[in-house]
């Protein structure tokens, strides 16, 4: 399964696990243009095994909708990448159906939900993989940028708002998640990894609408060194979800395919801790046994 695999980078992981013989589902909030991103796959691999389901990761309900749904298939779950998302651009902070901050929200809390809804297959299914898209701009003074700001105080935009905080926050927050869960997993024979897909501007320049910008991100951006193509971007994901290297390891940030360090902040386990017991509240997990 593969969160936001109708577009971008998802797309083109989806598109790789395919031709790898695996059934692939997207769980995508948008049903038309998941069957447009399946008839495009079926375009190029007639044999392709391929299908959707709805997720809306704004909504812990439509979460809780989609793990009900895919559960019911009885499918086994080898590998679940938690990919969709990003920044939500604004000068104010806009909120999920549940009332966190939107970026927070999807990229996180959605994530966190689904996983854990996901977990009991994932383990009767092991050896099975789940990995987390997180972001180098995480890192502070990363590419020039701030730090993250993780303040629970703060995570409503109560004291103030910045989207490219929020934005860092949340990617710390997916970092934080994905080593906590390997912590949680030792044993199963489920392994749990974030990956950094780099700066792939296609991805960005789809959402673009003004001429200048796409020109800029479909045609211009991608020629700089420091730029990732869809291919490369989603050759880093089939790393983390296939590579022999991989069997067995987790708790490892994955960027061009290798192992880098995150941020020291990532590797703060109480920090972590934290951040989990929170959200199991947040998600209404506490009472699940998931603790
Ligand atoms: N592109 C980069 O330079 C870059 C760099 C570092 C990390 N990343 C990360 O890579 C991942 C993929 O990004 P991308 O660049 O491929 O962007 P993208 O093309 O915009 O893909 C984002 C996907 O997330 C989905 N999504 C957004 N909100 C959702 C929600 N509430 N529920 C369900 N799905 C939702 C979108 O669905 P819709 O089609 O319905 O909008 C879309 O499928 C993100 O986690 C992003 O933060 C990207």
């Amino acid at each position: 399964m593969i969160t936001g695999g109708n577009s971008g980078i998802g797309f083109a992981t989806a598109r790789k696990l395919a031709a790898n013989g695996f059934h692939v589902v997207l769980a995508s909030r948008n049903q038309q243009t998941s069957a447009q991103a399946i008839e495009q796959i079926h375009a190029g691999n007639p044999n392709a095994s391929i299908e959707s389901i709805p997720l809306d990761l704004a909504s812990l309900a439509a979460v809780r909708q989609c793990a009900a749904a895919f559960l019911a298939k009885e499918y086994p779950l080898y590998v679940l990448i938690n990919n969709a998302g990003g920044s939500v651009a604004g000068e104010r902070a806009s909120f999920t159906a549940d009332g966190f901050e939107m970026t927070f929200g999807t990229n996180h809390l959605g994530h966190f939900l689904l996983t854990n809804l996901l977990l009991d297959n994932l383990k009767q299914s092991a050896p099975a993989r789940v990995i987390t898209v997180s972001s180098q701009k995480h890192i502070p003074g990363y590419g020039g940028r701030g730090a993250p700001d993780f303040d629970y105080d703060n995570l409503k935009g109560e004291k103030y708002y910045d989207s490219q905080v929020f934005y860092r926050n949340s990617k710390l927050a997916n970092i934080w998640f994905a080593y906590e869960l390997q912590r949680r997993l030792a044993g199963t024979g489920v392994t749990s990894n974030a990956v950094c897909p780099g700066f792939v501007p296609e991805a960005i320049g789809d959402r673009r609408t003004s001429t200048i910008d796409r020109l800029m991100y479909k045609q211009i951006l991608p020629r700089m060194p420091f730029a990732r193509s869809l291919e490369q971007a989603s050759s880093s994901y089939m790393v983390a979800a296939t590579d022999p290297r991989f069997d067995r390891v987790g708790g490892r940030f994955i960027v061009d395919g290798k192992e880098k360090r995150s941020s020291d902040e990532s590797y703060d386990e109480e920090k972590a801790r934290r951040l989990w017991q929170m959200s199991l509240e947040w998600c209404g997990l506490e009472m699940n046994g998931l603790s």
